[in-house]
C-alpha cells in the first residue's frame, strides 16, 4: 500500500539514535550522546530574554517572519563572521533552523540525482543522509590528524567529476581532530582547480579549549566556493533550532527559496534568543566557562583511556569540540563489542555508524565527554578496560 520516494527508501535512520534506544532506561554511563552539558545551558538567560520578548513585542515574537531571518540578527551574525575574517562583498547570511538545515539546503539547491558528492571518513551521519536522501554519489575521502587525506583527495577529483565536498575542518564529529591552515589551503587551490563546491561544517568551532586559531576556510575562500553552515546548538541550545549559513549571493539567494518552501522561516522566538545571546554581555563568560569545563573532561578523558584501556587502544587529542575517536588497532569489531559495553552499564558509539559502508566491521567508536560527570568518565573508561 504504501510505496516511497527513490530519495527516502534506501535511507537507514541514524544508528546513534540506535543505540541511544538501545541505551535508554538502563542507568548507563553514557559517552554516546552529542549534547552540550546541561549545566552550560543559559537557562535564566534564555527565560528572561523570551519573557522580555513576549511582553515588549509579541506581534514580533509571535507572528511569522522573513524567510532568510529576523534583521536584527542577520545583521549580529555579519559583524561576526566578518570579525572572524569572512568577506561579505560578494557572500550573505541567512538564518536556518539549525546547522543540519544548511546542508539540506545547499543540497537541495545545487545538487542533481547522480551527482558527485566527496565526504570526510568517518564523517557526521546528518551530513551523509542529507546528500543521500537527494540521490547523489557519495564518495568517502579519508581522515588525517590533520585534515582529509590529500592524496586520495586528488585521486578522486581526477577520477569523478565532483561537484560538492562536505567537511567538518575544526573539531570533527566524530574524530575531534582539526585541519591544518595547509590543507584549507591546499583544498581551496584543489577546488579552483578541479572546480567544486565545498560545505564548510564548523558547529563545534568556538569551543576551542587549547591551542591557537586555524582560520575558518570561509574566511581563506576568496573565489565564492565555500558554504559555511554555523549553528547555536553547541553554545546556546540545540532545541532551539537556530544556525546560520554563509555563502555567495547567488547560492544564498536559491537557499532562501528552498528554505521557503520546508518550513517558511525559523521560529522567531528562538531567532531573538539568538539575537540577544550575540549581544549578552555575558557572552564571553559563558562560551569560556564552556571551553573550560570541555577542556578538563577532555584531559581527564585522555589520561583515564591511558591509564585503564590497552596500549593498542589509540585516540585523538582534540583542542575542542565534545569528541574523541579511538581506534583498536586490533581486528575487532566494536559493534559486536557494544553489547557487551551495554551489560557492563557503559555505552559508546561504534565507528561503522560514521562509514558510508556500513556493512563493514569497523575497530573504531566514537567517545563523548560533554555529557559525562567527571566521576562518569573515570568509571565508564574503567569498565570500557575491561570491555576491550
Ligand atoms: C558536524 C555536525 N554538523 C551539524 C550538526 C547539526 O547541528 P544543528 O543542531 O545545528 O542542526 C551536528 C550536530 O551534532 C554536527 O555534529
Amino acid at each position: 500500500m504504501y510505496t516511497f520516494s527513490t530519495k527516502i527508501k534506501d535511507l537507514e535512520g541514524s544508528a546513534i539514535r540506535a543505540v541511544l534506544k538501545m541505551a535508554q532506561g538502563k542507568d548507563l554511563i553514557t559517552f554516546a550522546g552529542g549534547l552540550p552539558a546541561l549545566e552550560t545551558l543559559p537557562v535564566d538567560f534564555i527565560n528572561k530574554t523570551i519573557d522580555k520578548a513576549l511582553t515588549e513585542n509579541p506581534g514580533l515574537a509571535l507572528q511569522y517572519g522573513v524567510t532568510d531571518g529576523y534583521g536584527v540578527l542577520v545583521e549580529r551574525l555579519q559583524e561576526k563572521v566578518k570579525k572572524m575574517g569572512m568577506s561579505l562583498k560578494d557572500n550573505g547570511v541567512m538564518v536556518t533552523s539549525g546547522g543540519q538545515q544548511v546542508i539540506d539546503l545547499v543540497a537541495r539547491s545545487i545538487l542533481n540525482e547522480g551527482d558527485v558528492v566527496l565526504c570526510e571518513l568517518p564523517t557526521f551521519i546528518g551530513g551523509l543522509n542529507v546528500f543521500k536522501s537527494y540521490n547523489a554519489k557519495v564518495i568517502g575521502v579519508p581522515l588525517e590528524q590533520d585534515g582529509i587525506d590529500l592524496e586520495a583527495l586528488e585521486k578522486q577529483l581526477k577520477e569523478n567529476k565532483v561537484k560538492l565536498l562536505y567537511t567538518i575542518p575544526t573539531f570533527h564529529n566524530p574524530m575531534g581532530t582539526t585541519m591544518s591552515e595547509l590543507k584549507r589551503k591546499a583544498i581551496l587551490a584543489l577546488a579552483h582547480k578541479y572546480d567544486f563546491l565545498i560545505i564548510e561544517d564548523n558547529p563545534y568551532g568556538e569551543l576551542r579549549f587549547q591551542g591557537e586559531d586555524v582560520p575558518t576556510m570561509k574566511s581563506l575562500d576568496a573565489e565564492g566556493r565555500v558554504i559555511y553552515a554555523g549553528s547555536f546548538s553547541k553554545i546556546l541550545s540545540p532545541g532551539l533550532r537556530v544556525g546560520f549559513a554563509v555563502a555567495p549571493k547567488p547560492v544564498l539567494e536559491k537557499m532562501v527559496v528552498a528554505k521557503q518552501v520546508i518550513d517558511v522561516h525559523t521560529t522567531m522566538l528562538s531567532q531573538i534568543v539568538a539575537a540577544e545571546f550575540l549581544a549578552w554581555d555575558g557572552y564571553d563568560s559563558h562560551i569560556k566557562n564552556c571551553c573550560d569545563l570541555y577542556g578538563k573532561k577532555a584531559r581527564l578523558m585522555s589520561e583515564c583511556i591511558d591509564k585503564f584501556l590497552p596500549e593498542y587502544i589509540t585516540h585523538t587529542n582534540p583542542d575542542g569540540g565534545i569528541f574523541m575517536w579511538c581506534d583498536i588497532n586490533k581486528d575487532v569489531d566494536t559493534k559486536e563489542l557494544l553489547a557487551k559495553a551495554v551489560d557492563l552499564k557503559v555505552a559508546y558509539i561504534p565507528g561503522y555508524t560514521f562509514m558510508i559502508d556500513t556493512d563493514k566491521p569497523c575497530n573504531s567508536f566514537r567517545l563523548n565527554y560533554s555529557m559525562p560527570t567527571e566521576e562518569d568518565i573515570i568509571e565508564g573508561i574503567k569498565i570500557l578496560g575491561e570491555v576491550f
